[in-house]
């Protein structure tokens, strides 16, 4: 098939354009690189020893999109391209909604025009706002505590919109839980700009020395050791999850979210001590206060997944710090 990723230099994004390829598929990415370097083209094509088409455009020129879709005769679209900074969408929720919304519109405006209906949307677990109960299923209520949360809500409110208005459409909207961990190659990871807010980035940091400890966001949350729970995801596997996503979309008309996580959690300490084993040394951290907004715990039921896409996570928390580790020494 012929993917269109959006955003597709990014962190997901790029993992993604290498598993596409590897999988036989072309691969054409808009990307205008705000958040994102022009030399990842480069290392998805080193990694694959496969040609991309890569084009550097905002997801909000429609014309620019269209043309992409017909000249590149468009099969399917992951639309990746977003912002996705929590903090930074409560100080200016206008970009987000800007950028977010407006590129997603952009994006399905082009997409009807040039006759393509099928789409991956990246959205987030955030969408479940603070748990009612765990694990999470896609039956959960959906809210938002901040300004990003709410453009994946409303985007996946508008996809939902699109399929009723058209049985044509076929749309799945991913809710990932916490992407972490690179390419076996080192040659692509996560590289947040200034300093990371992300768990893994940080201690990625620290261990190496950038930076001289962590701060664990709390310390007494009902939790087996009262720090913060999430269910990290090898990003190799949500990479995979998307050809999964692919295949079942392309086969069923209609609009439905579903889950890719693991489906089981790990404490913030349990990442650390991962992260000491891999590096065989000390990580220093100190618990402070927790960091506002934050949830005790997070993690997936991941059936629909499973019965679904056929597709389950099949890496552990040590591969993730391995590959985050690798990732940072090569840098
Ligand atoms: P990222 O910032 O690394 O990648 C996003 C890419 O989109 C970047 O390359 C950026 O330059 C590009 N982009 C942004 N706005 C654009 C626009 N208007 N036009 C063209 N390109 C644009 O982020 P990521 O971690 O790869 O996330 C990808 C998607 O997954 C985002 O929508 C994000 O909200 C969602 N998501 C990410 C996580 C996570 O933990 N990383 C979790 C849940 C959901
Ligand atoms: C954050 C985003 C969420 C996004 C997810 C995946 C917020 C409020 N939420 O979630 O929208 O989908 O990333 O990228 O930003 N921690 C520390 N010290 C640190 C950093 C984190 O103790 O320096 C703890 C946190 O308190 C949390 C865990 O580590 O318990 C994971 O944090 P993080 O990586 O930021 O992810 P989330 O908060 O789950």
């Amino acid at each position: 098939m012929n993917i269109l990723l959006t955003g597709g230099a990014g962190y997901i994004g790029s993992h993604t354009a290498v598993a596409l390829l590897e999988a036989g598929h072309h691969v054409v990415i808009i990307d205008n690189f705000c958040n994102s370097q022009r030399s990842v083209v480069n290392k998805i094509e080193q990694i694959t020893g496969k040609k991309l088409i890569c084009i550097e455009a905002d997801v909000c020129n429609t014309p620019v999109v269209l043309k992409a879709l017909q000249e590149n005769q468009v099969d399917a679209v992951i639309h990746f391209a977003g912002l996705k900074a929590v903090g930074e969408s409560v100080q200016n929720p206008l970009a987000y909604y800007a950028n977010n919304i407006t590129g997603t519109i952009s994006l399905l405006e082009a997409m009807r025009t040039a006759d393509v209906n099928v789409l991956v949307f990246s959205s987030s677990a955030t969408v479940y706002g603070d748990p009612l109960y765990l694990p999470i299923d896609e039956k959960h209520p959906t809210s938002a505590t901040s300004p990003y949360g709410r453009t994946k809500l409303h985007i996946e409110e508008m996809l939902k919109d699109m399929a009723s208005s058209d049985p044509t459409w076929k749309i799945i909207c991913l809710r990932y839980f916490n992407p972490v961990g690179a390419h076996d190659s080192g040659l692509i990871g996560e590289e947040p700009q200034g300093i990371p807010n992300n768990l893994t980035p940080y201690v990625a940091r620290v261990a190496s020395g950038i930076l001289p400890q962590l701060q664990v966001f709390g310390g007494n949350y009902p939790t087996a050791d009262g720090t913060g729970v999430r269910d990290y995801i090898h990003i190799m596997d949500l990479a995979e999850g998307h050809l999964a996503a692919l295949n079942f979309v392309n086969q069923h008309p209609g609009w439905i979210a579903v889950n890719l996580g693991t489906g089981s959690g790990h404490s913030v300490l349990e990442v650390i001590h991962a992260y000491e084993a891999v590096v065989n040394s000390k990580i220093p951290f100190k618990i402070v206060d927790r960091r506002p907004g934050d949830i005790a715990s997070c993690y997936a039921k991941v059936d629909s997944a499973r019965e679904l896409l056929q597709w389950v996570a099949k890496r552990g928390l040590s591969e993730m710090c391995e590959s985050s580790w690798n990732f940072q020494r090569a840098k």
